[in-house]
């Protein structure tokens, strides 16, 4: 179907399509947060509850293995991964992936910061994924499950295969809550509750498995940990963490946030219903990108296309040929007029991302909004490519 300029008739009831902090579960209102535990401290014993029952409840949704530990840590999805980074990383060669913005900031941590002298950075450019038969599961490896500005994802686990030596730790911040984990064969998996649960940000979460466990207690890295970083104290782990004497002070606003949008998950059937609602989102996406004369999915291979962060780049030969400023403009002024028109906020690419458009599909995302908003991307192409 051709772009055309008759600006559609119908808006997405909620136009809020950003990668993150992203929309909030259907029918949430700030009065969800009424009887949050504010005012009080977080160790008292109604506090502390209430992060024991987000820490429980989300083992339960996830189906996180009975003998794997998650804790509520500080600075979000970057303060879990640098935390596991600073912690376990040294005693074994490093694998490293990197396919997009997320992946090369770890990159950078290990080689600037943490300076591993055994190490191996697979990388793929954006739309694409590394060859993952290159990792040596004899080493340590670092991976996202989902790379949210390029909106590529690895498939599965299958090339995780049988007895690894290193240790897998990988930052899911937009998989988890979307996408099924192979919890078995990740040692190490870190998100942020501002993702597929819509939750508000700044609190991150680390999930470790017990070799994960047994790492931390008989390893002890080069450098120094943060107090911030901190797992262990006198070798041994602080099993408090994941019982929910968090490390430092949390806001139990975010709690009950974090709790309300796990409640909200268990009404629509849990993970299966999570998954359904974000794959629903992908495939309306994928009808319409199979139609469009305009607009690709970045992510080359079908089975890699996020369901979460879904990336779309312009293959038209206008915008083709035109220049890479003028390309970054162009695609900009797009995002721009659907943001006017309040029909999407949020959608351009990732800064440092080829010029597009990326559309988060996550669970708290309704489909109908995805099918009013399509149309009006064509109109605002067409309007841009007219101006
Ligand atoms: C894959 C990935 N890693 C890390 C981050 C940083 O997350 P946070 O802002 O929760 O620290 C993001 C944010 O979008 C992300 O998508």
């Amino acid at each position: 179907m051709s772009p055309h300029l008759t600006p559609p008739t119908t808006k997405p009831r909620i136009p809020h399509f950003s990668s993150g902090p992203c929309a909030k579960r259907p029918g949430w209102s700030v009065s969800k947060l009424e009887n949050a535990c504010v005012g009080r401290s977080h160790r008292s014993a109604d506090g502390k509850a209430r992060i024991e029952e987000v820490i429980e409840r989300s083992k339960a949704i996830l189906g996180v293995p009975a003998d794997y530990r998650l804790g509520i840590v500080p600075a979000s999805d970057t303060g879990a991964v640098e935390m596991a980074l600073w912690s376990l990383l040294g005693k074994l060669p490093l694998d490293i992936l990197a396919w997009e913005s997320f992946g090369l900031e770890w990159v950078k941590d290990v080689v600037d910061e943490l300076k591993l002298p055994d190490l191996n950075v697979i990388k793929a450019t954006y739309g694409s994924l590394p060859d993952l038969n290159q990792v040596d599961l004899s080493h340590d490896v670092v991976f996202l499950w989902n790379g949210t500005t390029s909106g590529v994802r690895v498939p599965n686990g299958d090339w995780i295969k049988g007895d690894r030596q290193g240790l897998t730790i990988c930052d899911a911040t937009s998989a988890v809550f979307a996408m099924e984990i192979p919890w078995e064969k990740l040692d190490v998996v870190t998100y942020s509750w501002q993702k597929v649960l819509g939750g508000e940000a700044q609190h991150g979460v680390i999930v470790l498995s017990p070799r994960a466990v047994e790492r931390l207690e008989s390893y002890v890295p080069a450098w120094p940990i943060p107090k911030l970083f901190r797992l262990t104290q006198k070798g041994k782990l602080i099993e408090g963490i994941f019982k929910g004497d968090t490390i430092n002070t949390p806001s139990m606003l975010c709690v009950e946030d974090a709790l309300d949008g796990l409640l909200w998950a268990e009404s629509i059937g849990g993970l299966p219903g999570l998954i359904r609602r974000s794959e629903a989102n992908l495939a309306t996406i994928a009808r319409w990108v199979e139609q469009s004369s305009w607009a690709a999915f970045l992510a080359e291979k079908p089975e890699t296309r996020s369901c979460t962060s879904i990336c779309l780049k312009i293959v038209d030969d206008w915008f083709t040929g035109l220049s890479p400023e003028k390309q970054a403009e162009s695609a900009k002024k797009l995002a721009k007029l659907l943001e006017k028109q309040e029909v999407a906020f949020d959608i351009a690419s990732y800064r440092a991302a080829p010029p597009g458009i990326r559309i988060w599909g996550g669970a708290t995302v309704e489909t109908a909004d995805i099918e009013a908003l399509l149309p009006w991307l064509d109109w605002a192409y067409a309007t841009v490519k007219q101006e």
